[in-house]
């Protein structure tokens, strides 16, 4: 399949194009946001923070799954680069509703005064249409209601009011069935082919193939792979950094593989991490639970698992968990596959055992029997949207007479790096699993971490946090 340099894709149901060959004002990491605001027709996305915590921005991507299935996401524009739309259809909120014809979402927003200033209203709207696409029930719950407008925020109204406005417009479908077949339709119309661009001052290659992706890994050992480009969009939108050479692997398919076995869960490292959240509630609760609280709904549509362990950053959140699990991460190269533990994965602040020529293709994580106790707590200063102060991922298994077999204590946010607490294990294995001894290790994590002091948190505040989440873990677990 030839490479091209033209991204294709579906702008409120037309086919556009873009050529970044061409003399356009565009550069391949040009966010859809600012793509959106370069058109004075399409300016009713707004720009808040520029960095997926406001929602300001929120977007529909559809595209169609590997079933030819439609899928419907809420998205920040601000974290996307253009040719990420590549064959898929982007729809803003000039698109939903006129004035005349509001669309149920507007005008439940209307009937329950969930708008002042307006500034916030286009990207609640939208969260608010994907929410009514993917939740058409007419029990669309509250519960599942606040998860959709985690990432939106609003200054002036308040969120009761638009917390009302979702729970009204259960009945009403966001797409009508003829616009659901257009939209399908229009996205199999348009060519599939990898992307290759070449301009002024940058490469940017999005190729199909797991092949395609190695060779050009090795080619371009200098290159930044992006998968969700949560972490990566910063660097340009934050700190205006030029990345030169950028290798897009969302459109490799082995990269999205899922595989249950009775004894295995196997998770592409390119599934997005609203994916995995679906798919582990039931056989990994501990991932689940982390995956409940981590960003808000808009991220995890976009950032994968594979993308969260690679940046190796000391409060990444599946890291701790995943340890836990005692998962083993799979490397491809361009020779073969290994496989490295996740626990030796990490090997300092934000390196890992990854080699230049190497990517994550995904990860085994053994699902536990029913005498394991795995738990994942977060200590952060809001619920949700926000990162880790201190986080821990912790497995335990007990004797018949309660004594300790095994236990795993992995700490984020104390180090520079994910890490277990190795004195505290030693003093608590084949000991009573008893408030008292827990007592006694609470006293060694001391002796496992030197933790430092920045915005988050002081040192001090930091231990007291990672021995009250041991305490934490023996009221959740004993018998
Ligand atoms: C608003 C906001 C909220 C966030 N909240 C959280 C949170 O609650 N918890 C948390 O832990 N993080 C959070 N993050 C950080 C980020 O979303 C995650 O780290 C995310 O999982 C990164 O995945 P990605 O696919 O977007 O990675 P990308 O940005 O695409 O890549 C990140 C790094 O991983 C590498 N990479 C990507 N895929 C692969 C691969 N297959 N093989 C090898 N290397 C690869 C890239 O080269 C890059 O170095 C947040 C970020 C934002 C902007
Ligand atoms: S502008 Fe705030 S999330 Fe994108
Ligand atoms: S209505 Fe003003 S910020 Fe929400």
């Amino acid at each position: 399949m030839r490479a091209s340099g033209t991204v294709i894709f579906l702008l409120n149901g037309t086919a556009c194009t873009i050529d970044f060959h061409e003399s356009t004002p565009y550069t391949p990491t040009t966010t859809v946001l600012q793509f959106l605001r370069s058109h004075p027709q399409l300016q009713g996305t707004k720009e808040g923070c520029a960095e997926g915590d406001c929602g300001a921005c929120t977007v529909v991507i559809a595209s169609l799954n590997q079933q030819s299935e439609l899928v419907v996401e809420a998205c920040d524009s601000c974290l996307i680069f253009l040719p990420m739309l590549h064959r898929k259809a982007l729809i803003t909120v000039e698109h939903i509703g006129t004035p005349e014809h509001l669309h149920p979402v507007q005008k439940a927003m209307v009937d329950h005064d969930g708008s002042q200033c307006g500034y916030c209203t286009p990207g609640f709207v939208m969260s608010l249409y994907a929410l009514h696409h993917n939740h058409p029930e007419s029990e669309s719950s509250r519960e599942v209601a606040e998860d959709a407008l985690t990432g939106n925020l609003c200054r002036c109204t308040g969120y009761r009011s638009i917390l009302d406005a979702a729970l009204q417009v259960h009945d009403q479908a966001s797409m009508t069935p003829n616009d659901q077949k257009q939209t399908i339709q229009g996205l199999q119309s348009l060519q599939s082919y990898p992307l290759s661009i070449v301009s002024q001052h940058q490469k940017y290659f999005q190729p199909h193939d797991l092949q395609e992706a190695v060779k050009l890994r090795s080619m371009y050992p200098e290159a930044v792979m992006i998968s969700g480009a949560t972490d990566v969009a910063l660097k340009v939108t934050k700190n205006d950094e030029v990345l030169e050479e950028i290798i897009d692997l969302s459109s490799v398919k082995p990269l999205k593989e899922l595989k249950i076995t009775d004894h295995y869960i196997y998770l592409g490292a390119g599934l997005s991490l609203e994916q995995v959240k679906r798919t582990v509630e039931d056989l990994l609760p501990a991932l689940y639970e982390t995956l409940k609280v981590f960003g808000s709904l808009q991220i995890r549509n976009l950032a994968t698992i594979g993308g969260n362990i690679a940046s190796a950053s000391p409060i990444g959140d599946t890291a701790p968990i995943l340890m836990a699990y005692d998962a083993q991460v799979e490397l491809v190269g361009p020779q073969s596959t290994r496989l490295v533990p996740m626990r030796e994965f990490i090997t300092g602040y934000r390196e890992t055992s990854m080699q230049k020529d190497e990517m994550i293709l995904g990860f085994n994580i053994p699902i536990p029997n029913t005498q394991t106790h795995v738990k994942w707590y977060k200590i952060s200063k809001r619920k949700d949207l926000d990162i880790s102060t201190v986080s821990g991922g912790f497995r335990l298994e007990l004797e018949q007479d309660a004594t300790v077999s095994h236990i795993s204590l992995f700490y984020g946010g104390m180090a520079a790096m994910t890490k277990n607490a190795s004195k505290t294990e030693a003093s608590l294995l084949g000991k009573p699993w008893s408030r008292e001894q827990v007592e006694l290790s609470m006293d060694i994590i001391d002796q496992d971490f030197t933790p430092i002091s920045d915005a988050r948190a002081e040192a001090g505040g930091r231990r007291i946090m990672a021995r009250n989440l041991l305490l934490k873990f023996w009221t959740d677990t004993h018998a």
